[in-house]
């Protein structure tokens, strides 16, 4: 048996007991937040390569399995360059300090940011990554070397905090409810051992989606009677809340696929978003090979504004990842840079690529200013 099979064989019987424990069915949040984050076990909890450009790496002339997905900062050093251009203001105007960055990955947009804003002379007493996978913090140690005495990582964010706050792709990876309408009644989605009579035995547990009726509702109408499945956010909404709570001055910018929810909950959306990669191959099939793939939903941007608002934050700016970065002086760089990596910047930027898909929202704390990632081209009104 592989290491990646008895993983998945371990979190899937761990997660057959929870089933068994709540009495034979999970709301799909808590399948979704043990698949990912399972101490030891979950996707994000053990050392799989996870982030980079290939599905395969080469180790000793042999290819052996390599990344599962690409994010901004993997694809090129050209995105935390030009992302810092915005946090060096962001300090600047806030009179703040610190960076605070959620869930980093590889470590690569730390370091993009921290030469960034090395080159420009900007003070930074402290960079600080928060992160509920603790699996990433070696390869982050590696990545961050040159920087040791600047960078720390906390498990949690303290009381009281101040400085900008960046989350790249960190809203996707939290777990979401699903809702179903089916014949024209609202079910929550959850998650039931596939086998009836089956626990935790030898073979590696089966799961089935069962639903169950609810009086949740999507945060918007979906007009009509068709069956449809769609998602909410409470967890990544009551993040944002806790974010604006807790920060004291500065500003947060979290950049991630989405909409607003007009487009999230558009009655032609009627599959949701949920996606599953691995291997750089989407799937539809969160219930299998649990461990062994990403599992992620899109974003709501308009209930992460208004749970910022909520805790007092306000929106300084929402727009395209192309617009956010042209704004920010990406051009200019792609033009100090060589072809190759012009060429990968330009994926940033594509519609069809990573520029219109992703958006950036940024929030303020206390009197607002206008922040250079949405000088022209804010859609802050289509939330
Ligand atoms: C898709 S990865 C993105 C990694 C990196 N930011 C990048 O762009 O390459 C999502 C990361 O968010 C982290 N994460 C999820 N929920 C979190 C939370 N509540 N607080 C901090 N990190 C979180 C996960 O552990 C994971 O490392």
């Amino acid at each position: 048996m592989t290491n990646q099979t008895s993983l998945t064989k371990a979190l899937a019987q761990q997660m057959a007991g929870a089933i068994v424990a709540a009495g034979g069915w999970i709301g799909f949040d808590r399948f979704m937040s043990q698949a990912l984050y399972a101490p030891g076990l979950g996707y994000y909890a053990h050392g799989s390569a996870k982030f980079g450009a290939l599905p395969y790496q080469v180790q000793d002339g042999v290819r052996v399995a390599g990344s599962d997905f690409v994010t901004a900062p993997e694809l090129s050093p050209l995105y935390g360059w030009t992302l810092a251009q915005q946090v060096a203001q962001a300090l600047q105007v806030t009179g703040t300090a610190e960076v605070w960055e959620f869930g980093a990955g590889s470590g690569a947009l730390a370091l993009q940011v921290l030469q960034a804003l090395q080159a420009q002379g900007v003070a930074l007493a402290r960079y600080t990554i928060v992160d509920i996978s603790s699996s990433l913090r070696a390869r982050q140690q590696a990545t961050l070397m040159d920087f040791a005495d600047q960078v720390r990582w906390v498990d949690a964010l303290p009381d009281a905090f101040s400085g900008v706050v960046l989350g790249n792709e960190v809203l996707d990876a939290m777990p979401v409810k699903l809702l179903a309408r089916v014949g024209g009644v609202w079910h929550e989605r959850g998650v039931a051992l596939a086998r009836s009579g089956q626990t935790v035995d030898d073979a590696t547990p089966a799961f089935a989606w069962q639903d169950r009726p609810t009086d949740l509702r999507p945060p918007l109408a979906v007009p009509g009677e068709l069956d449809y499945l769609t998602e909410i956010h409470p967890q990544g909404e009551a993040f944002v809340r806790t974010l604006g709570d807790k920060l004291q001055a500065g500003a947060a910018f979290l950049i991630d696929y989405g909409f607003p929810e007009a487009e999230y909950y558009h009655p032609q959306r009627h599959m949701g978003t949920l996606m599953c990669h691995q291997a750089h191959r989407v799937d539809d099939d969160p219930l299998a090979a649990v461990g062994q793939k990403d599992i992620t939903a899109h974003v709501n941007f308009t209930g992460v504004a208004l749970a910022g608002n909520d805790a007092g934050l306000g929106v300084l700016g929402y727009c395209n990842q192309a617009t956010f970065l042209l704004n920010c002086g990406l051009a200019r760089q792609m033009e100090l840079a060589d072809l190759k990596t012009r060429v990968m910047a330009q994926k940033l930027i594509m519609e069809h690529e990573m520029g219109e898909f992703f958006k950036v929202i940024g929030f303020y704390q206390g009197e607002p200013w206008q922040a250079l990632g949405f000088e022209h081209g804010d859609k802050t009104h289509t939330l």
